[in-house]
């Protein structure tokens, strides 16, 4: 999730310290000033959205361990073709330097009825994931990671990933930019052993991949976690968009949905809320039954060719009139 504008409530935290984790990642603690209250508390999986000194919000999963209340933990990594937002905290912000930062919010938390866990990781994808290792760690429920970097000096947590503690937990595996060397999902997703929940932060083609190998798991057991590497409404430019138009089958209302504008967004801007979480289509909250038409599906919870429901917050239509039941 990113954007410009700056959430209300965001709290100016110090940084108390920052070190390079892996090729291009950055470490950062942030405290709170002296003498003022503990952090609010956060579960494996949050976030916290952080101001970045080019004027960009940007979205973090706090890596250390859920319960801390005297410090977050973010890894950035700095994104050389991005807008600038995380090259900004990497090449400017310094140890004592004040930063605003969002209340945490999570819409990738473990699962607390799972029996166990199989997580998968891609890039910087491993930071909300190592704060899950470190709450699952030495309790009863079992878990194991597949880990994908592109080579050893791009693999952050290297070093707690390979010690005594996680080690036998943890599958870390290097591509060396190599498609062919790519890991292979496909056994390690074959069959779900009963109760497993299935966690996936990293690039978008690593999800993608994941998503498609474990569509025929329990609905409910497969988790996504875009960290921002998807936008959030539009991965196809907005110039390139189409223009279609919602009917709403209980008043028989229409809403043109513009290129570039989400139907939650169009759906507001008429004073028409719905429920939404994390708009960037990995939560579900928005989930909505189509009566009519062909959605295009950009979010990370729904089958491609699922004809009877879309996820309104970053998904579109293919056909000129969609109607939804609302
Ligand atoms: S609000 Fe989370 S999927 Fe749409």
């Amino acid at each position: 999730m990113s954007g410009t504008a700056e959430p209300t409530a965001m709290m100016p935290l110090r940084v108390a310290s920052r070190r390079p984790l892996a090729h291009d990642i950055v470490l950062f603690h942030l405290v709170p000033e002296a003498g003022a209250d503990l952090l609010p508390a956060f579960d494996a999986g949050a976030h916290v959205v952080v101001m970045t000194p080019a004027g960009l919000t940007r979205r973090y999963s706090l890596c250390n361990t859920p319960g801390e209340r005297h410090r977050y933990e973010i890894a950035v990594k700095r994104e050389a073709q991005g807008l600038g937002g995380s090259r900004s905290l990497v090449d400017q912000v310094q140890v004592g330097d004040r930063l605003p930062v969002g209340r945490p919010e999570n819409f990738f938390p473990l699962d607390a009825h799972a029996q166990r866990f199989l997580f998968v990781a891609g890039g910087i994808g491993i930071t909300p994931i190592v704060a899950m290792l470190r709450a699952l760690q030495g309790g009863p429920r079992p878990f194991e990671l597949v880990y994908c970097a592109r080579s050893p000096e791009a693999t952050a947590f290297a070093d707690e990933l390979r010690a005594p503690a996680l080690a036998p937990h943890c599958r870390l595996h290097h591509d060396l930019g190599d498609p062919a060397r790519a890991f292979d999902f496909a056994p390690l997703l074959a069959e779900p052993a009963p109760g497993t929940h299935l966690y996936c932060c990293g690039p978008v083609p690593l999800m993608q991949s994941v998503r498609a190998l474990s569509r025929h798991w329990p609905a409910g057991t497969v988790h996504f976690e875009d960290f921002g590497a998807r936008p959030t409404a539009a991965p196809t430019p907005p110039s390139k968009e189409q223009a279609f138009t919602v009917r709403l089958a209980r008043s028989g209302l229409e809403v043109p949905v513009a290129a570039g504008t989400s139907i939650l967004q169009a759906l507001r801007d008429r004073g028409l809320p719905a429920p939404s979480s994390c708009e960037s289509g990995t939560c579900g909250a928005c989930r909505t039954p189509v009566v009519e038409g062909l959605p295009e599906h950009r979010d990370y919870v729904l089958d491609e060719d699922a004809a009877d429901e879309i996820m309104i917050c970053v998904s579109r239509a293919r056909s000129p009139l969609l109607v939804l039941d609302l």
